[in-house]
């Protein structure tokens, strides 16, 4: 089983192989996550309390739009979807039942949403990772009623299924004390559940015809503006970041057994902490001024959104965090460029034919910044 040290990798070289060059045969896309990935789901939640259409959001994005995106401009996944060649899958609750769209790509991703069902429950309407695989469940019933059978288990074990989850499970759970699982448990305690959870999560992904899994870790947490503002000097909180890398490093070993497990699955790490703390601690060295307060004045005592009447700061180009827990678009670009630069190591066993370097010329050159080198904490 090829185990690769960057997904982006990986990724290119399944697209290159089953594509053929055919640019109808672009892959399907299946988005799962939290307000990180969120493309407009939780607008269609009527009493959610976790949504970002509304200004200043999206100010950057397209037309200036508020899409229930939680950042200025783009998202590092309509980033990313940019540099495949593929369009970023709209939000779920936005199609009908049998939209031929769910035929492209669908992103079920849900702000405040976690790993656990608990988690975030006081935005009161949210889609929880295990919601969305249930939503997953029907588009793929959709889809059969369509195409039939073989042809919808066909085009659901050729998609990509990206996931970013877990952030929330931290920021909008364990670390509010006065919610019940960071009281009843040690963080070892949770973290088994946390895990024993996703393990669940991602076989019945699988079972469902999920082969090719993208899974985002977690960037360091005790450094976003809502968690500083809870340390003396306003530095970020090692104990948090320490919790995080843990649970990436867990994480990542479950992808790694589960690959071992389960017959022709394909599950990658896509791992990008090192680059985000690094970005935060060497803001100038990317372009940036400002990277331990947030560019909207947000009140962190009172959610941390930028509410239509915060101030966001003058250039939005300057800053790493757009609110108290989300980046900027100028971010998510480096980021982005990032994840993908990390190609020159190549992958493990010795590539078969190199990835194709065309859909990494889609986009616009992002940043000047040196690319210091770090060590490798990839799969393999
Ligand atoms: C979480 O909620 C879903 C329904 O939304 C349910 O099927 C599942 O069993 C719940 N998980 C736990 C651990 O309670
Ligand atoms: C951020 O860092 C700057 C410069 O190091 C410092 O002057 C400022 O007080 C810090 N802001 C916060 C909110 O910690």
């Amino acid at each position: 089983m090829a185990v690769y040290h960057n997904w982006a990798v990986g990724v290119l070289m399944i697209i290159t192989a089953t594509s053929a060059g055919f640019a109808a045969d672009l892959p399907v896309t299946f988005v799962f996550g939290d307000s990180m990935t969120e493309v407009g789901n939780n607008n269609f939640l009527r009493n959610s309390l976790a949504k970002s259409n509304y200004p200043w959001y999206g100010i950057d994005y397209e037309g200036g739009r508020a899409t229930g995106r939680f950042t200025n401009g783009r998202t590092i996944g309509d980033i990313i979807s940019s540099k495949l060649g593929i369009p970023s899958s709209p939000p779920y609750l936005s199609l009908s039942p049998n939209d031929d769209a769910i035929l492209r790509g669908v992103n079920y991703a849900s702000g405040g949403s976690g790993i656990l069902n608990e988690t975030g429950l006081y935005f009161i309407e949210k889609l929880s990772f295990d919601d969305q695989i249930t939503c997953f469940e029907k588009t793929k019933e959709a889809i059969k009623a369509k195409i039939g059978e073989e042809a919808s288990n066909k085009l659901c074990n050729r998609a990509l299924y990206f996931i970013g989850m877990g952030s929330n499970d931290y920021v909008n759970n364990f670390l509010q004390p006065f919610l019940a699982d960071g009281q009843q448990y040690t963080h070892e305690e949770f973290l088994d559940l946390l895990m024993v959870t996703l393990e669940k999560q991602l076989t019945r992904l699988y079972a469902l015809g999920a082969r090719m899994v993208v899974m985002h870790s977690l960037g360091p947490l005790g450094c976003i503006p809502s968690q500083r503002v809870k340390s003396k000097t306003g530095g970020c909180l090692k104990r948090v970041n320490e919790w995080v890398l843990q649970f990436n490093s867990r994480a990542r070993d479950l992808l790694l057994s589960l690959n071992s497990r389960l017959p022709r699955a394909r599950m990658m790490f896509s791992e990008s902490y090192d680059i985000v703390y690094d970005i935060i601690v060497n803001p100038t060295a990317y372009g940036f001024k400002v990277s331990n307060t947030s560019c909207c004045n947000v009140d962190t005592s009172l959610g941390g959104l930028c509410l239509p009447n915060a101030r966001p700061c003058r250039d939005r180009t300057e800053y790493v965090f757009w609110d108290a827990y989300h980046t900027t678009e100028a971010a998510n670009l480096v980021i982005a460029e990032r994840v993908f630069a990390d190609h020159s190591t190549g992958v493990s066993p010795a590539p078969a034919p190199a990835p194709a370097p065309a859909p990494l010329s889609h986009g616009p050159p992002i940043t000047s910044a040196p690319a210091p080198s770090r060590s490798r904490k990839f799969m393999g």
